[in-house]
């Protein structure tokens, strides 16, 4: 399959570049601009793209330019920083120029062809820059600039290298769309082949490849990714797949039942074990009171439970994950893994002795395509739609100690908000909405009488990827709907308030 490289020099907007050619259906992948451990001769690679950079040329410790990339002959379309790169690495000049031109500028194209082919007139970009271009390398000339900069996009006469000073990845560059298709299906001749069909096809023949006649384990937790991971292999390798879903008594209202009843449906009841394990999840957090030592205490309860369950099966080689891209392109960043604000729960920290190899199918897909490929497969919407919730579920989002009338009061919190929120055309716009229980009380009054209850928050948020978020704007109406419900129909919530905290300086769980 047709690939891009996409070069990481360290920008905040490298995940978009490769999510808006993932758009135009070429696949790309990310790699680290140092190009260790990687080769860019490969013939599936039709063209590089260079992104930009926290940097500015001349900086200490700025990333440099490998030669592999100019070696491998291969169009290459540096964005910002990497088309200063490519300038002062070819005998051009750039200066710092911190601040000059920042936001929006008016882009006037000098030249209508090749990235600009079909794109007359003035367009609209986007400008962040710590630096610019002074003059060009012998053989470049400029196809596009603005008021304030001379050399908002140059190519060189073989017209294989293109630069753009601007950012066609973000919605502020309207036709950047159109300037990267023109870069990948006319220079590069990439094809559009990166469809969730021709996806489905190349990672059975993947699987397939990979397990050969071997048995595979796979933890479910009843969200798109897990699920999609299970059937896409369950597609390729049938019987060899068993999945277990361990019920942590932490799940929403009924959650445990649907989750199981649907993936029997999907996979076949011999497919998926069902393991009850709320009673060692509470009596392990009991008393606890700390958010990290709980979720510790849940993973490492996890991990118990899926082992004993994983050995009952005999010859077991590999475990079945949901990783997706963004995880991965985290683990390749040029600065290391982002610091965890939270000790995170997934299936990944198993114990070594169990020796599984790990098989993570959609290790390089985004989220909106692994719901595409769910779709494909079949997978019903109420899976393919559902916010992400947390690995150690409800025990977050009780301040405080676990026990089971907080839980359940909880619940019943949580469905009241859900069924309300689903009758208003926010809910699909949502990342997550929820209930939180804080077990500080508060005096109300119903009747005649004074009530001392728990207070109960609202809890919804927008959000692209979790890692920042906004407070959801929802209507006083939906608002006050769910207030008095909750207060009328839980006994032990007395008080709703709405959490209108963004991330940061929140999180999106309370604990
Ligand atoms: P925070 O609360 O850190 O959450 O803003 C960001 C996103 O991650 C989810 N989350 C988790 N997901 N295991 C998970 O698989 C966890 O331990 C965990 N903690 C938080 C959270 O629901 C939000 O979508």
């Amino acid at each position: 399959m047709d690939k891009i490289v996409i070069l990481d020099f360290g920008s905040q907007y490298t995940q978009l570049i490769a999510r808006r050619v993932r758009e135009c259906q070429v696949y790309c992948e990310i790699w680290p601009y140092h190009l260790e451990g990687y080769d860019l001769n490969s013939p599936e690679i039709k063209g590089i793209i260079l992104s930009g950079s926290r940097y500015s040329i001349g900086d200490a410790n700025a990333p440099s330019l490998p030669p592999q990339v100019l070696e491998s002959g291969k169009p290459v379309l540096g964005i910002c920083y990497g088309m200063q790169l490519l300038v002062s690495t070819q005998g051009g000049k750039v200066v710092h120029t911190k601040g000059q031109e920042y936001g929006k500028a008016l882009l006037q194209v000098v030249e209508n062809r090749g990235i600009f082919e079909n794109l007359a007139g003035d367009i609209v970009c986007w400008m962040s820059q710590g630096g610019s271009v002074k003059e060009l390398p012998p053989g470049f000339r400029s196809i596009a600039r603005t008021e304030n900069c001379e050399y908002a996009a140059i190519r060189d006469e073989t017209g294989k290298i293109w630069g753009v000073q601007f950012h066609p990845e973000v919605s502020h560059t309207p036709l950047g769309r159109e300037i990267l298709s023109n870069f990948l299906f006319r220079i590069c001749a990439c094809r559009p082949e990166w469809t969730p069909e021709s996806i489905i096809k190349q990672q059975i023949q993947w699987i397939r490849n990979e397990v050969k006649n071997e048995k595979v384990v796979c933890a479910l937790s009843g969200g798109v990714d897990s699920v999609t991971a299970a059937v896409l292999t369950y597609r390729a390798i049938g019987e060899q797949l068993t999945c277990i879903f361990v019920d942590n008594g932490l799940l929403r209202k009924g959650e445990a039942e649907q989750v199981f009843s649907k993936m029997k449906e999907i996979l076949g009841k011999e497919r998926v074990i069902y393991k009850d394990a709320a009673e060692q999840f509470l009596s392990a957090i009991q008393g606890v009171v700390d958010p990290e030592e709980k979720r510790k205490i849940i993973g490492r309860t996890f991990v118990e439970v899926f082992e004993e369950e994983a050995k009952k099966l005999g010859d077991v080689s590999y475990l079945l994950q949901g990783t997706t891209y963004p995880d991965v392109i985290e683990s390749i960043s040029i600065y290391g893994p982002s610091v965890r604000v939270k000790t995170h729960h997934n299936v990944g920290g198993l114990p070594e002795h169990m020796q599984l190899k790990v098989i993570e199918p959609l290790r390089f897909l985004f989220k909106d395509e692994v719901r595409k490929l769910a779709v494909e497969l079949g997978i019903p919407e109420e899976i393919v739609w559902r916010q992400p919730f947390p690995g150690p579920g409800l025990a977050v989002r009780i301040i405080g100690e676990v026990t089971e009338d907080r839980l359940q009061i909880l619940r019943d919190m949580d469905f009241i908000i859900d069924q309300e929120l689903r009758k208003s055309p926010i809910y699909k716009k949502l990342w997550q909405s929820f209930g939180v229980l804080v077990p500080v009380r508060s005096v109300g009054v119903v009747g005649d009488e004074r009530t001392y209850k728990y207070v109960g928050v609202l809890r919804a948020v927008m959000s692209e990827d979790g890692m920042t978020a906004d407070w959801a704007r929802i209507s006083y109406d939906t608002m006050d709907a769910i207030a008095r419900r909750v207060v009328n129909e839980v006994a032990g919530i007395g008080r709703m308030v709405y959490d209108i905290t963004s991330k940061p300086p929140a999180t999106i769980e309370w604990e």
